[in-house]
């Protein structure tokens, strides 16, 4: 049986902007159920914390008309032992989707090649493909247009880097990525990034300047610099990144009409500080309420393929 899966936002391929239409469709229709996923269930697979992924997914398949059922792997079998590849088997007896959000991308591929219905990667250490289904969702709402934008990312090289870097390149978005030294974004993901602007246009700059990046920018985003998993280097990264804070100098350098976006959580007065965060120009809770909405467009689209 053919299925499809989302484990990297390149996964969308040409379909990427459907979806973030149907998002927007489905934002405006917040309480319709949805023929292909009415009587449907949901396995949420969750090896670290959320709030927003969480959330969202468990939302969307209830107001959709589905169910979701959250597992946590202390309480599975699959914390005792039982392979990844087994537990896939089992649950896609039982489930029409599973989403999984866990520490080792492998582990995330081998759920998707031993399960029979569609899974989701609800972020692991190399991408967050819902995040940039509403990020761009809500670039659509606050600029209707992607190609001929700027996007700014400035902080740690680390997933979300990864899927902003193909996103912007899919879309024909041009993107700047600074980081510290010894903190650059994978160069596997550059490259592929590269490669798919060749064909939409858009320019990709990779440097260790975050004045640089975000001059005349239209987006401007940060993350963590301490993602999940590497609670050790704490330290380490807050010296590094001290020049990388997104605060008013910094983006005093962007456009007037500049935007700035954060996955969240937000780790105030380190990546960004309030005076940013709670600007105008910022849309973090519409970002993060779109959430929601493009969660149910990625279930819609799995679901009835
Ligand atoms: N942005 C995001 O994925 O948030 P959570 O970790 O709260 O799910
Ligand atoms: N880079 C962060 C994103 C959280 C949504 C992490 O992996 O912890």
């Amino acid at each position: 049986m053919f299925k499809k899966d989302l484990i990297s936002i390149s996964d969308l391929g040409d379909d990427l902007p459907e979806v973030v239409n149907l998002g927007l469709r489905l934002k405006r229709d917040r309480y319709t159920t949805h023929e292909h996923v009415q009587g449907r269930s949901m396995g949420m697979i969750f090896e670290k914390s959320s709030t927003r992924t969480r959330v969202s997914l468990e939302t969307a398949m209830y107001q959709l008309g589905g169910n979701a059922i959250y597992l946590n792997p202390n309480d599975m079998q699959m914390g005792r032992g039982e392979t990844v590849a087994d537990t896939a088997k089992v649950l896609s007896g039982m489930l029409d989707i599973i989403t999984y959000r866990a520490f080792k991308h492998e582990n995330v591929e081998a759920l998707a090649k031993n399960s029979s219905v569609p899974v989701i990667n609800a972020l692991d250490d190399r991408e967050h493909p819902l995040q940039l289904l509403a990020d761009f969702m809500t670039i659509a709402e606050k600029k209707n247009r992607f190609d001929g934008l700027k996007f700014a990312y400035v902080g740690d090289g680390n997933n979300m880097v990864n899927s902003i870097l193909l996103t912007c390149a899919m879309t024909g978005m041009d993107v700047s990525i600074a980081t510290p030294k010894g903190f650059e974004a994978d160069s596997r993901f550059v490259d592929r990034a590269k490669n798919i602007a060749k064909n939409t246009g858009s320019k990709v700059e990779i440097s260790v300047d975050p004045v640089s990046a975000v001059s005349d920018a239209d987006i401007v985003y940060t993350d963590v610099w301490v993602s999940m998993g590497q609670e050790k280097e704490k330290e380490e990264k807050e010296k590094a990144f001290r020049k990388f804070q997104v605060n008013g100098d910094l983006v005093s350098h962007a456009k007037k009409d500049y935007i700035f976006m954060h996955c969240l959580p937000a780790h105030r007065g380190m990546e960004v500080t309030d005076e940013v965060a709670d600007s105008i120009n910022s849309v973090i809770f519409q970002e993060a309420e779109n959430r929601l909405h493009s969660a149910k467009a990625a279930i819609v689209y799995l679901l009835q393929n």
